[in-house]
């Protein structure tokens, strides 16, 4: 029996009916059939394990042994714990470690008065951590604690990750994912040859606003990097995923950097 368990909040999304594919999945699990699991949906969170499965099967033919994860915007922790148990999952099928690393405030959602930042959504305080009770239902992964854009250009110096392969986002904000993005301004012996982003918040904002003014502002100032949205994988059916209705189809935007 695995120490690794999925946050109670997915647990609450689940079908019944792909909960039976996972536990029949556990009675032989190999990389195919995780794989076909991850792309029919039957996983919990399967926009976080295919972000990570496609990073990890690409780290694997690049003879990589260890990789990092971020994830931006942690509030209660419930991503963080998933991740240790997706990681987990994949790294009984492929040969390859995860370093997972968590930033936040801590105190929930910053000030701000910018309307870029969406006001009308997101409200000062909002998805407050209890970082004690975090601290203790996590194994392995890392608290990176202060604001984004203090804790976002120390990060390499401070922590020595593993080259980095999937950054995950969730600070609602347009001016904190301008800063998460930071993350992608070092040399580029430090990441993988491609890095898979998540955006969480795309969903029922515009490029002149919120995460996507903050990716097509990174796009604009950056000539060499760029990150390209494949939007809407679960309507093309590459995750045909039928337990979306939490995190609605649109929202699942991975771009590839
Ligand atoms: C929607 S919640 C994240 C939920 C989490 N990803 C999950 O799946 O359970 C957004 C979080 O972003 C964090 N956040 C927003 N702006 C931030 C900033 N500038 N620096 C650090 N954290 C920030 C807030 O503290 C909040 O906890």
């Amino acid at each position: 029996m695995s120490q690794y368990k999925m946050s109670r909040q997915s647990k609450q999304f689940g079908s019944y009916k792909n909960c039976f594919h996972r536990l029949f999945y556990r009675l032989k699990p190999s990389l195919e059939k995780y794989e076909q699991l991850v792309l029919k949906g039957r996983v919990l969170r399967p926009h976080y394990a295919y972000a990570l499965l496609s990073a990890a099967k690409e780290a694997v033919l690049l003879g990589y042994q260890k990789i990092s994860v971020v994830e931006f915007g942690c509030a209660g922790g419930s991503g963080l714990i998933d991740l240790e148990y997706i990681s987990h999952e994949i790294s009984q099928v492929l040969d390859i470690q995860f370093e997972i690393f968590g930033f936040d405030t801590g105190g929930g959602m910053p000030t701000s008065t910018d309307y870029r930042d969406l006001l009308y959504m997101w409200s000062e305080g909002e998805y407050k951590m209890d970082k004690g009770k975090l601290q203790k239902k996590l194994h392995h992964a890392n608290l990176v604690i202060g604001d984004v854009k203090d804790t976002v250009p120390s990060f390499f110096n401070k922590f020595n990750p593993a080259h980095l392969g999937v950054i995950l986002i969730d600070v609602d904000y347009y001016t904190s994912t301008k800063n998460c993005l930071k993350i992608l301004d070092h040399d580029s012996s430090l990441y993988m040859p491609r890095v898979f982003v998540y955006l969480d918040d795309t969903f029922g904002t515009s490029k002149f606003t919120g995460e996507l003014l903050a990716v097509n502002e990174y796009n604009q100032s950056n000539e060499k990097r760029k990150i390209s949205i494949q939007s809407l994988l679960a309507e093309k059916n590459v995750l045909n995923v039928e337990e979306l209705d939490f995190f609605r189809k649109e929202v699942l935007s991975l771009a590839l950097l």
